[in-house]
């Protein structure tokens, strides 16, 4: 039985209450992280935990867990759920108030902590030579001025990602003054004649925690990687586009809008990532899938 966890107890999800009253619900107003686990191991816990306590300092919402703290829910929500391969979403609000107002209430309230776990499916960079890639549409990016901070309020990502659904694709590749930003919940590279690219961290976008390894393992093992600007046309003519996510990790986008990627099957860069994603991932979590077995 899936257990969550809500205010210091694990429990079933349909046992799971919260106030109306809750900012959360009225406004908003909280911080999310979403976390993947493999083998019941968190994968870059730290980096997670980091952006998490920065997102909380920009909306001026009190961290009420030390990392140890943190670390420790994580585990114990995992082993509830069976350990395995999980993601742990993890949800703070700024608490509920006495009254509806937009201003903080003061005193400050008790933030409300809500934790669940989701099974994340076997990712593309597991069978780089027989995965398949994902169509994406682009649209214009509707969303307010600080997509740095991981904020609970998705609306505009939901809407963009529903009219994705609506169109066939599995993701919105979000365009801003004519330069591309992210996905509605992913980040975007692109490659052109070997060279990898990815727009720079910014208020504009999510600093992406797979992006940021993606960056890494580029510069490790020497693929070509620039952070820069991506305008449309660059977008369209690209050879590859991948989008990355820590549910998703790095997933080659073959169509885009009407048009084919490359030669519409996934390139051989995003090969040669996924290979090397693989066995980051395997030597971190102790993971054995055929692809990476000895
Ligand atoms: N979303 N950009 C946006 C808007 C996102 O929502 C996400 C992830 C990312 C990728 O960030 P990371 O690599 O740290 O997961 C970029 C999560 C998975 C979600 O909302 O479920």
């Amino acid at each position: 039985m899936p257990q969550v966890y809500l205010n210091g107890r694990f429990m079933a999800p349909e046992d799971a209450q919260i106030s109306p009253m809750d900012r959360g619900f009225l406004f908003a107003d909280g911080i999310y992280e979403v976390i993947p686990a493999y083998n019941g191991v968190l994968f870059r816990f730290e980096e997670h935990l980091a952006r998490l306590e920065r997102s909380l300092a920009e909306v001026d919402i009190r961290n009420p867990h030390s990392p140890a703290q943190w670390l420790a829910l994580c585990d114990e929500l995992l082993h509830h759920n069976g350990d395995g391969n999980l993601s742990v979403y993890l949800q703070i609000t700024r608490g509920a108030a006495q009254k509806r107002d937009h201003a903080f209430p003061s005193p400050a309230v008790t933030p409300t902590v809500f934790m669940m776990t989701s099974p994340i499916a076997v990712p593309a960079v597991d069978s780089p030579d027989t995965a398949v890639g994902i169509k994406a549409i682009t649209l214009d990016d509707i969303r307010w001025a600080r997509c740095d901070i991981k904020s609970v309020s998705l609306l505009p990502n939901s809407l963009l990602r529903q009219q994705a659904v609506a169109a066939g694709a599995a993701e919105a590749i979000l365009l801003r003054d004519g330069f591309v930003t992210e996905g509605s919940a992913s980040n975007v590279f692109v490659v052109k004649g070997g060279t990898i690219a990815t727009p720079p961290k910014s208020h504009a976008i999510l600093g992406g925690i797979t992006r940021d390894l993606v960056v890494e393992l580029c510069h490790q093992h020497g693929l070509a990687l620039q952070e820069r600007e991506i305008t449309e046309m660059q977008l369209r003519q690209a050879d590859e586009i991948w989008i990355t996510s820590s549910t998703k990790e790095v997933v080659p986008v073959t169509h885009l809008n009407d048009a084919i990627i490359g030669n519409g099957q996934p390139g051989p860069q995003w090969k040669s990532l996924a290979r090397h994603y693989v066995q980051h991932k395997r030597r971190l979590c102790g993971l054995d899938t055929p692809e990476t077995r000895d």
